[in-house]
C-alpha cells in the first residue's frame, strides 16, 4: 500500500565491493537532477573513502585536470558550465569566524552541489544534509555504505541513484525504497 506520507530520515545500507562499486554509485549520483542543488555529507573514518567518492562524482560531472583534497585549503570549488560545485573539508576548520570570513554562509545560500567531509567538525554553522553518506571499512576494497535521506532531495537522490545502479544491499539491514511513493508532483515543480 502506497502511503501519502513519507517519513524521513529514509535510511538504506548496501555494500560497494570494490571502488569500481564506488565509482559506479558517482556515476548514478552525478546523473541525477537533484544533484543540482544538494548538499551530501560524507562521513567515515580517515580512509574510509570519502575523497575518493568526491572524486569520482566530480569526474562524472565533467570536472577535469587534478582534483585535490581539501583537507588543507577546507574547500575546493568547481564551475561547471551548469553547475557550481564547492567541495569541504573541515576536519581542520576550527575558527567559527572562518565561516564568515571565508563566506562559507554565502556558499550554502547559493545554488548548487555541496558536499562535506568531517561535517561534525562545522556543527552549528551547516545546514541539514539533504543526503548522508556515511562509509566504513570492510576489508581493503569493500566500503559498507549508509544512505541517509534527510529531506525530499535526498530521498529523490537515493531513488535516481536506486533505479540506476541498485546497490548490492546488506544483508537483513537493507531497506526496501520499492514501496515508497513517488512524490511526482513536487518534483515537476522544484
Ligand atoms: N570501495 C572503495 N571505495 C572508496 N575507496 C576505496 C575503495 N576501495 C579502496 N579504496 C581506497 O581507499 C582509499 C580511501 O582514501 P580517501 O578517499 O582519501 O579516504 P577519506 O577521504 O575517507 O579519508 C583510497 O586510496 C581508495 O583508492
Ligand atoms: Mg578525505
Amino acid at each position: 500500500m502506497c502511503s501519502e506520507t513519507v517519513h524521513l530520515p529514509i535510511v538504506k545500507t548496501a555494500v560497494w565491493p570494490d571502488e569500481a562499486a564506488t565509482q559506479r554509485f558517482a556515476a548514478a549520483l552525478a546523473a541525477s537532477p537533484e544533484l543540482r542543488n544538494a548538499f551530501i555529507e560524507l562521513r567515515g573514518d580517515l580512509g574510509a573513502g570519502k575523497t575518493t567518492l568526491v572524486r569520482h562524482l566530480l569526474r562524472a560531472l565533467g570536472v577535469q585536470g587534478r582534483i585535490k583534497s581539501p583537507t588543507y585549503a577546507v574547500v575546493e570549488s568547481y564551475e561547471l558550465p551548469d553547475l557550481a560545485v564547492w567541495h569541504f573539508d573541515f576536519y581542520r576548520f576550527s575558527d567559527p569566524q572562518e565561516w564568515e570570513d571565508a563566506g562559507f554562509r554565502d556558499i550554502f545560500a547559493s545554488p548548487g552541489l555541496k558536499l562535506a567531509e568531517w561535517p561534525d567538525k562545522a556543527a552549528g554553522h551547516l545546514p541539514i544534509a539533504d543526503l548522508v553518506v556515511q562509509l566504513a571499512l570492510q576489508d581493503d576494497t569493500a566500503r559498507q555504505v549508509t544512505l541517509t535521506a534527510q529531506t525530499l532531495t535526498g530521498l529523490l537522490l537515493i531513488q535516481d541513484v536506486d533505479s540506476i545502479v541498485p546497490t548490492p544491499t546488506h544483508g537483513q539491514e537493507a531497506i526496501s525504497l520499492e514501496n515508497l511513493p513517488t512524490p511526482s508532483a513536487s518534483r515537476a515543480s522544484a
